[in-house]
Formats: C-alpha cells, structure tokens, sequence
C-alpha cells in the first residue's frame, strides 16, 4: 500500500493559524498519566470515586422512561436553567433563568463568549500564567495579548489592568479565573473583584468570569464571584465539571439577556445544541435533590485531600520550596528553587519514580519563560494515600534534581 500522507501533508491547505499547532503539554500529560502505574498529580480531574453514579443512573432511567423527547434534537432545557439560577443563588449570584445559556461545558461557554466578542487579531486582556484551554480558545483569532501578572495572594494585578486601559487600550474583554486559579491556585480578593467591575463599567470593558472551580470551596466564608455585583459587563462562566462529572460536557454561562439570541445562533453552527439527553439527565438528578450535598461532600474530602498533600509537602520538601494553601479549587503551585529544570524533573519522576506533574511554564501566556522554576500539583484526582506517595516519590527526585 502507498503512504500517501506525505503527498497529503504538502498538498492540503491549512489555515494558517493551524500550521504550528502540535500537541498541547497538557495533551501529553494525558497521556503520560493514563499509563498504568502512574500516580498523577498532573491533570484537574475529579475523583472517579466521587461520581454520583447510582443516583445519576436513577435520573437517566427516571427520563428514558418518561420522556419521549430525551433523544431527540431539542432546545434548552427550562428546568435546568431554572435549577442554575437557583445553584447561583448559592453562590450569590441573582440572576434570571432567562439569563442562563446552556453550554457543553465551560470549555464551550469560553468559546462561544470568544466567537461573540472577539475579532481576528483584536486584543485580550489577560493573565500572564493562564489555563491553557483558554488560551486554545482565542488562538484561531490570532488575539494581540495584553497580559498583567498575578499575585500569589489576592490575584490578578488590577492595577496594571487599570494601567492598560487608562493607558488606552481597550481589549475585547478581560479573562480572569475568580476562585482556585487554574494554574496558581489564587483565590481573586473581595478587593480586586470590586475594583476590576469598577475598571469594567468605567472602561466599557465586559469581564468573561470563569468560575469553574466556584463550587469548590474550602473557607467556610466564600466570596462571592464578579456577577454577583455585576449584571451588564460581568459575562459568567460555569460548569458541571468539577462537581457532577465532566464526562457530561453540561456548563453554562450567563450573560445579559439580550445577547442570548446571537449566542444561540453561534451555538447551532457549533453544535446545534448541547447534548438533549445529558440536559434532561442532569436536571432531572438535580430535580432528586441530592446534588447540594453531594457538593458539600466533595468539598469535606477534596479539603482533605488538600490537606494531605499539604502536610506531605511539609514532611518531604526541601527547604527552599514555597507553596501557599488554595482556598478553593484543585491545584497546589508550588516554587521550586530559581534555575530548577522542570522539564528534567518531569522526564526524571515519570521514569524513575512514576509520578507526573505539569511544569509551570506550559501555562505561559505570552511564550516567555515564566513559571519555568514551578510546577501545577493536583490533589483532587488521587486519594489522600496516593498523594502522600506521589509528593514523596517527587521530594526524592527533586533531591537529585537539585543537587
Ligand atoms: C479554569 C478552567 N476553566 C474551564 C475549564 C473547562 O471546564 P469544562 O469541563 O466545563 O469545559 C477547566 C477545566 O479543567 C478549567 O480548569
């Protein structure tokens, strides 16, 4: 048989924009971490354990049953945007069922806010170190990136943002991840999302608020996102992801109302519509109304997840090392000392100790070298024996790395 696929590769013309992608460090960790053995510390998984699978399966029986429709093409599902706008009275947010635009998820919201918002070449505002699905999103527009750094303790600079704008820039919307920052772990301060609103209403400038870790708090005193002091700029990103199961692909976003009919649009040349069954699935789990406790479930044990690896942290790591602890979310950032190799660590600790992490610099925005001293260390996936083992496995390869 004759490969053609050299033929091909020269002949096919690809956009433009699509000619340098290769596989994302995060693809690859992926695939590092599903090889069996491996503990990983690398990827925001949820616990396959912590899967409500009985109860999810009684909802999925409860609308094959009684539903003819559930298979069919169909358009957003009522009762669930309803069950959201409660959800997001939670976290207290007030908003309109009427606001709530159904997504497959945050992934998809993130996209379809893009497509709505950005044109080729137009400017964003954002992070320095930012979640790479993000960044996959916006890279078909070929976005002039305007970035602003973060702080370890209350988030995204918002002086440097006021700068920007002040300084005349007007991006197509600011990108900011409100609670278990994703890679930093920084939860934004009560401050910070004040000022950024006011920077928002001020500038004419909307905020895509990206929440999917929202839920997943530790501190019994929450703060509560952007939205919740802002209807018109504030555009809100969420997701079943992280507290039902991501295999589902249900989000959503809410936006003023009346942008729900070009989302619409943009959604149906997407998808046409977000997966019918998994919609009436998931609301009809949440219609059982077991779903705030199990939320109040993951929390107790990813908390203490967190605090497994934290106290291995202490127990193993060199001094030289510094880490904060997340109030919210999944990851753990920790500072290696300055000049260390991660990508080495990486290769050594897969190898040797079978053990993977991401490097901090695959999450660098604008292609510069930072976060090259640190790694992103997840602590949801692995039960707490596991994580104890992994960062234990890592402090022995660290040794060997530093020395
Ligand atoms: C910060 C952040 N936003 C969005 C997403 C995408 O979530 P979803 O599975 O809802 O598309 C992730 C996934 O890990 C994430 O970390």
């Amino acid at each position: 048989m004759i490969d053609t696929t050299e033929l091909l590769t020269e002949n096919i013309h690809l956009a433009d924009w699509t000619r340098a992608l290769k596989p994302s460090a995060l693809q690859e960790s992926l695939m590092i971490a599903s090889k069996p053995g491996i503990i990983s510390l690398a990827l925001g998984l949820p616990a396959l354990e912590f899967f409500p699978k009985k109860a999810y399966a009684q909802a999925v029986e409860r609308v094959l049953e009684s539903d003819p429709r559930a298979l069919q093409y169909g358009p957003p599902s009522e009762s669930l945007k309803a069950q959201i706008a409660d959800l997001m009275a939670l976290r207290g947010v007030a908003c309109k069922k009427e606001q709530v635009f159904l997504t497959a998820g945050a992934q998809q919201g993130m996209n379809l806010l893009s497509r709505l918002m950005l044109d080729r070449g137009g400017e964003v505002l954002m992070e320095e170190m930012a979640y790479t699905g993000f960044q996959q999103v916006i890279e078909p527009f070929q976005p002039n990136l305007l970035t602003v750094s973060t702080d370890l303790g209350t988030g995204i600079d918002v002086d440097a943002v006021e700068a920007l704008l002040a300084g005349g820039a007007r991006p197509a919307f600011i990108y900011v991840v409100t609670e278990g920052h994703n890679p930093l772990a920084v939860s934004m301060s009560a401050e910070k999302r004040v000022r950024l609103v006011e920077l928002a209403r001020e500038y004419h400038v909307p905020i895509m608020e990206d929440d999917a870790y929202g839920f997943l708090c530790y501190d019994s005193h929450s703060v509560p996102p952007m939205r919740s002091i802002e209807d018109q700029w504030v555009f809100y990103v969420g997701s079943f992801s992280k507290t039902l199961a991501p295999g589902l692909r249900v989000g959503w976003i809410i936006v003023p109302e009346w942008l729900i009919t070009k989302l619409s649009v943009i959604k149906e040349a997407t998808d046409i519509n977000t997966s019918t069954f998994t919609q009436k699935t998931v609301s009809a789990y949440i219609d059982q109304g077991s779903f705030n406790d199990h939320i109040a479930f993951l929390r107790s044990e990813y908390k203490a997840r967190r605090d497994a690896m934290l106290s291995a942290l202490e127990d193993y790591y060199p001094a030289g090392v510094r880490w904060r602890v997340p109030s919210s979310g999944v990851f753990i950032w920790v500072e290696l000392p300055d000049g260390t190799d991660t990508a080495t660590l990486l290769r050594l600790a897969v190898e040797q100790e079978h053990v993977a992490f991401i490097p901090g610099n695959a999450f660098c925005a604008d292609g510069s070298s930072k976060g090259g001293n640190c790694i992103r260390l997840n602590f949801s996936h692995s039960n707490g024996e596991l994580i104890r083992k992994g960062i234990l496995r890592l402090a022995r390869v660290l040794k060997d790395v530093l020395a």
